[in-house]
C-alpha cells in the first residue's frame, strides 16, 4: 500500500463504521484534558463522518464532565483499534462544541430515534442517582433535548499503526483545516 492509499482506507473505513454497529470503529476511545491537567478518556459512538473535511461527530450530555473539559480545552484524541488487520487509527484536532439550540444539534436531535432521545432525559451523568429532586427530574424528562450536544472533531493529523508478525508499520498524515493532506510519510514503529 502507498501512502495514499492507507490514508484513503482508514478514511473509507471510519465512513463506513459511522454507519455499521458492528464495525470495530464504531466505537472509539475520545480522550481530553481535565482542568487538573490529568488526562481522560471514555468510549464514544461514532455518529458520522466526513471524509473529505476529515469531521468525525460524536453525540454527548452537554451536562457532562467531558462536555465542561472540552470547553475548557478544545485539543482531544479520538483512539480506535480494529482487529483485522490490526490497525489503530490514533487521531488528535479540535473539538468544536454545538450546544442545544445549535442548528447542527437541531439537525441531529430530529434525526434521533425516541431510544436514543430517552438516554438524555435522566439526570445529569456523574451525579448520584437519588440526587434528584422530582421537580428537577420532571424537566429534564419533559426534554432531552435541552441537554443534547454535537462534537465535531476536526482531524489535525492520523497516527496509523499497522501490528504485524515481524514488520510492524506505521505512517503519519497532516491535514489543513479544509480536510486536505498537506504531509505523509512512513515512520519507525
Ligand atoms: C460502547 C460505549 C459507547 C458510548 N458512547 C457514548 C457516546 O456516544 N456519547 C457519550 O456521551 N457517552 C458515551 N458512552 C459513555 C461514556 O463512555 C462515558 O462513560 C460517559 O459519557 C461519561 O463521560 P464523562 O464523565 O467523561 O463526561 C459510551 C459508553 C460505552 C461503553
Amino acid at each position: 500500500m502507498t501512502l495514499a492509499e492507507v490514508d484513503a482506507s482508514a478514511w473509507a473505513e471510519l465512513k463506513a463504521a459511522a454507519a455499521d454497529p458492528q464495525s470495530a470503529f464504531h466505537y472509539l476511545n475520545l480522550c481530553s484534558v481535565d482542568a487538573g491537567g490529568r488526562p481522560q478518556a471514555r468510549m464514544v459512538v461514532l455518529r458520522r463522518v466526513d471524509a473529505a473535511r476529515r469531521v468525525l461527530e460524536i453525540h454527548t450530555d452537554v451536562r457532562s464532565p467531558k462536555w465542561q473539559e472540552i470547553s475548557a480545552d478544545p485539543r482531544v484524541t479520538l483512539l480506535g483499534f480494529g482487529p483485522q488487520p490490526k490497525v489503530q487509527l490514533r487521531l488528535q484536532g479540535s473539538a468544536e462544541l454545538n450546544g442545544p439550540a445549535s442548528e447542527c444539534a437541531t439537525e441531529a436531535w430530529s434525526l434521533l430515534p425516541r431510544s436514543t432521545r430517552s438516554t438524555y432525559m435522566g439526570g445529569p451523568p456523574g451525579d448520584d442517582i437519588g440526587e434528584r429532586s422530582a421537580s428537577e427530574s420532571t424537566a429534564a424528562e419533559a426534554d432531552g433535548q435541552a441537554f443534547f450536544g454535537v462534537l465535531l472533531f476536526r482531524a489535525e493529523t492520523l497516527d496509523w499503526f499497522q501490528l504485524r508478525h515481524a514488520d510492524n508499520r506505521r505512517a503519519v498524515f497532516a491535514y489543513d483545516h479544509l480536510g486536505a493532506l498537506t504531509s505523509s510519510r512512513w515512520i519507525n514503529p
